[in-house]
């Protein structure tokens, strides 16, 4: 099994407790990160949505918080696409979130047509993509010109400030305890924090993002940085597939 299909398999094994430890791990704060995002892109892009397409979609959290920014701001969503994977992630998330269309596969090899779709998101997922550049290219050419990225992520820092050590020391000290007992995996949980501390910094996903072909527009630290929010468009300019 090669390093892609081990951690696919990690959140199938983990997927029966996934939500209730999310909650707990992050105390909830998630659901501000996830609310705030959505609610900033679902502003930028203003319109109807013809179609909105969630990458990694795990358990469906995030098509929950895109559903309520579009109605807090009278916006029409016409169609969903959940995309992830973890088959075992998918059937909760079949479970929690109706009128979506769920589909099993990896963020490198989305199966859908080029440029049909105005929003894509993926949130706490790009991490677990091995093949970021694949991904990027991917998001980029389901998008239609103009469509908007949004991408949400604990990245690695270089400085850490005081919150960053106390992060840190939670990530590494706490959480996979706290993980291991709930879900009886301690490889998942210990996983969880090497994973961000080997991910890719702030401006390292930028320089990406910018090489892939998309235009910035907004990119936001929440909690002082431990997660933080890009979003990004292809050019209005780009050619139509
Ligand atoms: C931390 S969970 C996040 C799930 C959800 N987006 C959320 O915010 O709760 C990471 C998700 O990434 C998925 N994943 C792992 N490798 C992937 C890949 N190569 N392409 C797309 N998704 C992947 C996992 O199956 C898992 O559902």
């Amino acid at each position: 099994m090669d390093k892609q299909q081990r951690i696919i398999q990690m959140f199938n094994d983990i997927s029966p407790t996934y939500d209730r430890l999310n909650r707990i791990l992050s105390f909830g704060v998630d659901r501000r990160w996830r609310r705030n995002g959505c609610q900033a892109a679902m502003k930028i892009h203003g319109g109807p949505v013809r179609h909105l397409v969630d990458v990694a979609t795990g358990t469906g959290d995030l098509i929950l918080f895109w559903r309520q920014a579009a109605a807090s701001q009278g916006i029409t969503i016409e169609r969903i696409t959940g995309v992830d994977p973890a088959r075992g992630m998918l059937e909760l998330a079949q479970e929690k979130v109706n009128d979506v269309t769920f589909l099993e596969a990896p963020a490198t090899a989305l199966p859908l047509a080029d440029g049909q779709a105005d929003l894509v998101s993926i949130s706490y997922g790009i991490r677990n993509v091995v093949d970021v550049d694949g991904a990027l290219k991917e998001f980029y050419r389901i998008l239609a010109p103009g469509g908007l990225a949004v991408i949400l992520e604990f990245m690695s820092r270089e400085k850490l400030t005081l919150m960053d050590r106390m992060n840190r020391l939670y990530m590494h000290q706490v959480l996979p305890r706290v993980g291991a007992l709930i879900s009886r995996d301690k490889a998942a949980y210990t996983y969880l924090p090497e994973s961000i501390q080997d991910f890719m910094s702030r401006e390292q996903l930028c320089d990406k993002l910018s090489q892939a072909g998309f235009e910035p527009v907004m990119v936001r630290d929440e909690f002082l940085g431990i997660s933080t929010c890009f979003i990004v468009r292809k050019p209005a300019s780009a050619a139509t597939p």
